[in-house]
C-alpha cells in the first residue's frame, strides 16, 4: 500500500508536459480490435487504466508491443477470446467498451457488468439501447452480460440522457454495421471526437462526432493506422488548479486550449491569469482569489471531472462559493476529507456551499475516487504542515506520474510504501502459529 506525502507551501514554477487522454485512451485502445490490420497507437499515458486495457487486449489473443515510452504496436488479427472477466472489470469501469469493440468485429460480445463505482449508481441501460437498436440481444447471467447479433444494421439511437460511455460504445458498434447509424442527443467531449477521429483514420465514415447528432456510415473493412491520442483535458486542467492553488507560474505544455474552455474561464473568474499559446499554457496568480459559482455539465460545460479541484481552489479564495453537480450523485464525498483539512463546505443533495478561508491544513486523509484524489494533492500542496493521502490507486488509475511531474515544479511530495496492517497481522499470526 502507498500512500503521498506532501509538505505544502511550496509555490509551483517551471513547465509541465500534459500525457495522452485517460479516457479516450481506454476507448482508443478497444477500438483496434475493429481493424484488420496492426495498429500503432502513440501519446497513451501511463496510468493502470491503461495497464489494464493492454493486459486484456494480450489475455484475448492480441499481440501488444510496447514501442517507446507512451507507444504501442497491437496486433488484432490473433484474437479468439471474446471475453473481459470480472477481475478486469471490477478494477476498470471501462472496459465496457470492449463490448462495443467485440460486437462491432465478431458480432458477439461476452464482458463482466461493470461493479459498483464510487461515484454512485452508474447505470448502462443507454448502452444496451444502442446495441439493440443495431440488432444484436443481450443476456445477463453470472454477472456477465453476453451480447449476439446475426447481422449489425445501422438505426436511428436516440439517448435519453447525454452520455458520453454509451456514445462511444455506440459509434464502435455501428462502424461496421450495415447501413446508417445517426445517434442523437450525443455526447460531445473531446474524447468522442478522438475516438471517432482515430476509427475514421482506419477506414471508417464517421461525421457530425462533437455535435448532438453523429452519423455513421458502415464500413466492410477497417485497416491499419498510427495514431496520438489528444492531450488529456482533466489533467491539464488539475495542473491548473495546482498552479493557482500554489499561487505559482507555470507553462503547461501538450494542451489542445480550446478543450480547456470552460475551465480557463472559471478559473479567470477566480482570479488566475491564463496566457493560451497554440499548444501550451501559461497559468499564474499575482492577485488575490475570489469566490465564484461552478455548475457541472456535459462539454462544452464545467466537466464534472475537475469539480473537486475547483471546490478545493474555492476553500483558498475569498468569499462564499456554490457548486451544483450535475451528472455524478456521490461526488462530493471528498468533503468531508478536505474538511479534515479546515475546510468549511455544507453539502445539500447536489449543491455545496463553500466558505473560502483562503487557508488550509494539512491532515491524514483518504483518496475515495480518482479526482477526490486529485484534489486532496492540490488541498496539500496549498496547505500548511503534512498531508497525508492514502488509497491512491485512485489517483493512479488516472494521472501519469503525477508526483514526478509536481516534484520537477518545486513540490514537496514523496510516494511511500506503508506496510498492509491486514497483511501484517495476517503474517505475524502464522508466525505465531509457526512458534508454537
Ligand atoms: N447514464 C445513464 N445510462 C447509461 C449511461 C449513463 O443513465 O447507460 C447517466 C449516468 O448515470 C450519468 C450520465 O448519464 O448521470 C453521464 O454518464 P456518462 O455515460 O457520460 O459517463 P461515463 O461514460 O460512464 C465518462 C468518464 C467519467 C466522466 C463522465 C462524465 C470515461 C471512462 N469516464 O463516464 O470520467 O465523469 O464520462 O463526463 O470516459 C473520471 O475520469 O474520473 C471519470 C469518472
Amino acid at each position: 500500500m502507498d500512500k503521498f506525502v506532501v509538505k505544502g507551501g511550496r509555490r509551483l514554477e517551471g513547465e509541465v508536459t500534459i500525457s495522452g487522454a485517460k479516457n479516450a485512451a481506454v476507448a482508443i485502445l478497444p477500438a483496434v480490435i475493429l481493424s484488420d490490420e496492426p495498429c500503432t497507437v502513440e501519446n497513451v499515458p501511463y496510468i493502470s487504466d491503461v495497464r489494464i486495457c493492454i493486459q486484456i487486449l494480450k489475455e484475448m489473443g492480441a499481440e501488444v508491443t510496447n514501442i517507446g515510452k507512451d507507444a504501442y504496436r497491437i496486433d488484432p488479427t490473433t484474437i479468439d477470446k471474446f471475453c473481459v472477466p470480472y477481475e478486469y472489470a471490477r478494477k476498470m469501469r471501462a472496459s465496457y467498451y470492449f463490448l462495443g469493440a467485440l460486437l462491432g468485429k465478431f458480432n458477439k460480445a461476452r464482458v463482466s457488468m461493470p461493479g459498483g463505482c464510487p461515484l454512485g449508481d452508474r447505470p448502462i441501460d443507454q448502452h444496451l439501447k444502442a446495441f439493440t437498436a443495431l440488432g444484436a440481444k443481450h443476456t445477463l447471467s453470472q454477472g456477465m452480460i453476453d451480447l449476439s447479433a446475426d447481422k449489425l444494421k445501422g438505426n436511428q439511437i436516440f439517448f435519453d440522457v447525454v452520455t458520453v460511455g454509451a456514445t462511444m460504445n455506440a459509434m464502435l458498434a455501428a462502424v461496421k454495421a450495415e447501413g446508417l447509424t445517426v445517434i442523437e442527443n450525443a455526447a460531445k467531449e473531446p474524447h468522442v471526437v478522438d475516438l471517432a477521429n482515430f476509427l475514421n483514420s482506419m477506414g471508417a465514415n464517421i461525421m457530425g462526432a462533437g455535435t448532438d447528432v453523429i452519423k455513421i456510415r458502415g464500413v466492410e473493412h477497417l485497416h491499419g493506422t498510427t495514431y496520438a491520442v489528444i492531450p488529456d483535458q482533466i489533467e491539464a486542467g488539475t495542473f491548473m488548479v495546482a498552479v493557482a492553488a500554489t499561487k505559482g507560474d507555470v507553462l503547461i505544455k501538450n494542451v489542445i486550449p480550446k478543450h480547456l474552455e470552460s475551465i480557463t474561464k472559471k478559473l479567470e473568474k477566480i482570479g488566475v491569469n491564463i496566457e493560451q499559446f497554440d499548444d501550451s499554457i501559461r497559468v499564474w496568480v499575482d492577485g488575490p482569489l475570489v469566490k465564484t459559482n461552478v455548475k457541472t455539465a456535459p462539454h462544452p460545460g464545467f466537466p464534472t471531472d475537475m469539480q473537486s479541484q475547483i471546490a478545493t481552489l474555492l476553500c483558498l479564495a475569498q468569499g462564499t462559493s456554490i457548486i451544483t453537480e450535475n451528472i455524478w450523485e456521490q461526488r462530493f464525498r471528498y468533503v468531508d476529507e478536505l474538511r479534515r483539512m479546515g475546510a468549511d463546505i455544507t453539502v445539500n443533495g447536489k449543491v455545496a456551499l463553500i466558505e473560502g478561508t483562503g487557508k488550509l491544513m494539512g491532515a491524514p486523509v483518504k483518496a475515495c475516487d480518482l479526482r477526490a484524489g486529485a484534489a486532496l494533492i492540490i488541498a496539500g500542496l496549498a496547505a500548511s504542515g503534512v498531508t497525508e493521502i492514502e488509497d491512491i490507486y485512485h489517483i493512479e488509475r488516472g494521472y501519469d506520474c503525477m508526483e514526478g511531474k509536481l516534484r520537477a515544479l518545486g513540490a514537496d511530495i514523496e510516494k511511500v510504501s506503508v506496510p498492509d496492517k491486514a497483511e501484517e497481522n495476517e503474517a505475524k499470526s502464522e508466525n505465531d502459529k509457526a512458534a508454537v
